[in-house]
């Protein structure tokens, strides 16, 4: 299909993942980093959309700080929502495609099953509040879109669990991780490999995209601490042995089945999303 992208936010994990693939299959592809388009910015906005004339957005800037959005809440709101609600109505404006992330952190995780789409939200904090909105913003836009909720994303860089896990393990003999904290890891590979499947097969709205089953941390973390034989002893431990400014919720697993129906397809496990991580992204 003839597609022309636009990627926000691409030195992110996801952006980057989205101009590499794209770029390997050859595609129109324009990935400004945030110097060259502040989405906080609706004339930067603008003058690259202008310039580019993208038949597809896809919106991979977020603020993801959980913590610190809590004192930063201006800026959380600023980029999450008032920013997301711009773009989207330049792209209403133009008729032009947008996709956008969101989180599993708009759910309150008292469910204590995995999410649906028809599940609704309650966010505990400050992150969770301003993702919700911006998804709001899209869905109400009349722009067409796609809002696709995920959760625990790896990809190459620095930010994610995997590289995290592998820093401390070089400083201590014993990492505690959650055993009660539980979502769905997810690699970046496979965002895009099924965004790019759901914008073919032509979906709108709101679906959730994640690897499929789930995990605790604990269990993430000793999957991954095996694969790399990874020298620390892993153990459980609750949530509350972590007190943080921001409250998280314990289960925030969704559930993929509604894309994986739509699609006719099904979405990997994310221990095979590990495996194919590891190989690709060697650490
Ligand atoms: N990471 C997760 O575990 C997770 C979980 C659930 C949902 N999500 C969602 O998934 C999507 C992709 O996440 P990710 O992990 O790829 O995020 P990421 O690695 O934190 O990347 C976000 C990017 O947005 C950029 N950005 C921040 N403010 C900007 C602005 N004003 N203008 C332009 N760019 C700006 C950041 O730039 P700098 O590098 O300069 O800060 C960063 O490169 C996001 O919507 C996120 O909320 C992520």
């Amino acid at each position: 299909m003839n597609r022309s992208y636009l990627i926000l936010g691409a030195n992110g994990q996801l952006g980057k993942q989205f101009a590499r693939d794209l770029h390997t299959h050859g595609a129109a592809v324009t990935a400004p980093n945030e110097k060259d388009c502040d989405i906080t910015s609706a004339d930067s906005l603008s003058s690259v959309i202008d310039a580019v004339r993208p038949s597809v957005i896809v919106n991979c800037a977020a603020y993801n700080a959980v913590d610190l959005a809590e004192q930063q809440q201006e800026t959380a709101m600023r980029i999450n929502a008032e920013a997301v609600s711009t773009i989207a109505g330049l792209c209403a404006e133009r008729k032009i495609m947008l996709v956008h992330y969101s989180t599993d952190y708009v759910f309150d995780g008292a469910k204590g099953t995995l999410y649906t789409e028809e599940d609704a939200p309650h966010p505990l904090n400050v992150y969770g509040r301003s993702k919700h909105q911006g998804e709001r913003a899209v869905l109400d836009s009349g722009a067409p879109s796609l809002v696709l909720r995920t959760s625990w994303v790896f990809g190459n860089g620095t930010q994610n669990f995997i590289h995290k896990l592998l820093q401390w393990s070089q400083k201590n003999p014993v990492l505690k991780l959650t055993a009660d904290e539980v979502s769905v890891p997810t690699s970046t590979i496979d965002l895009v490999t099924y965004t790019l499947l759901a914008l073919d097969g032509g979906l709108t709205g709101l679906y959730h995209l994640t690897n499929s089953d789930h995990a605790s941390r604990y269990e993430w973390g000793r999957y991954v601490a095996r694969k790399l034989s990874l020298p620390s002893t892993i153990v459980p431990v609750p949530m509350s042995m972590f007190p943080s400014p921001a409250q998280r919720p314990l289960f925030s697993a969704m559930s993929n089945n509604g894309l994986q129906k739509a699609l006719g397809k099904d979405i990997p496990d994310w221990r095979d999303a590990v495996d194919r991580f590891l190989l690709e992204y060697p650490v």
